[in-house]
């Protein structure tokens, strides 16, 4: 059955020089579904991430999007948005500028269109405030937001988060935790990297367990 399966990974193989990072791993993800990936330092994590995106390539494996096999690199659309730990935020520009500049260059959106829906995606994110203020003046858990909601105006059917707590008190890390669930129930589905047990099974549909250095388990 791949009806469901927004992702399907089968047998996928990473090394670094001899260093086998990801070995045979297969999991799937339905749609609207919360997958939490934990494990410890080293294990492999974002580099399964930045496979699935696309920024980083498989020795081996296969990839399918409802049944349908495709490459990760080759992808034209918006499979997968990334949602990085240091936020990747441009300086020098406003919030509102980053979250729109993507929609605008690449997917060709026009500067109102890509306006409107910054505005919208910023009150559900409750970052309407911040519109014109630079990520130097804003706190770990705002640039986080406004790294999401420039996640969230490419549309992508899935979102990637690495490591999303990490740089949050606990009050953020349930806000952060609502944000995910308020994406769930509109059907957006999620791989949440972590370190951190609780809040990975907190949030999790399925959890993949990363048990030892380049040892991916399910
Ligand atoms: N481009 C690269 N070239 C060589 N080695 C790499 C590269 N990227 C990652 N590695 C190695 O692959 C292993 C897995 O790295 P990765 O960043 O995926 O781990 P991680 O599970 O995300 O760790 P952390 O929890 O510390 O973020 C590490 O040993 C790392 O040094
Ligand atoms: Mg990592």
């Amino acid at each position: 059955m791949s009806g469901n399966k927004v992702l399907e990974l089968k047998d996928v193989n990473k090394s670094f020089g001899s260093k086998h990072v990801i070995n045979n791993l297969s999991l799937s993800l339905n749609k609207g579904e919360i997958l939490s990936i934990i494990g410890p330092s080293g294990a492999g994590k974002t580099t399964l991430m930045r496979i699935i995106a696309g920024l980083e390539k498989a020795d081996s494996g296969h990839f399918f999007h409802y049944g349908q096999e495709f490459d990760p690199a080759m992808r034209e659309n918006h499979l997968v948005g990334m949602v990085f730990q240091d936020y990747n935020l441009f300086p020098n520009l406003t919030v509102e500028q980053n979250i729109t500049l993507a929609p605008i260059m690449v997917n060709k959106l026009d500067q109102k269109k890509a306006a409107d829906l910054a505005t919208q995606v910023m009150q559900q994110l409750e970052i309407s405030g911040l519109a014109k203020s630079y990520p130097y003046q804003l706190s770990g858990g705002q640039k986080q937001r406004v790294a999401i909601a420039r996640a969230l105006l490419m549309k992508p059917e899935i979102l990637c988060y690495d490591e999303p707590t990490s740089a949050l008190d606990p009050s953020l890390v349930n806000k952060v935790k609502k944000i995910f669930f308020d994406l769930k129930k509109k059907g957006v589905t999620q791989i949440v990297i972590t370190h951190d047990h609780d809040f990975g099974k907190a949030v999790a549909d399925k959890i993949l367990d990363v048990k030892a250095a380049g040892n991916f388990e399910k």
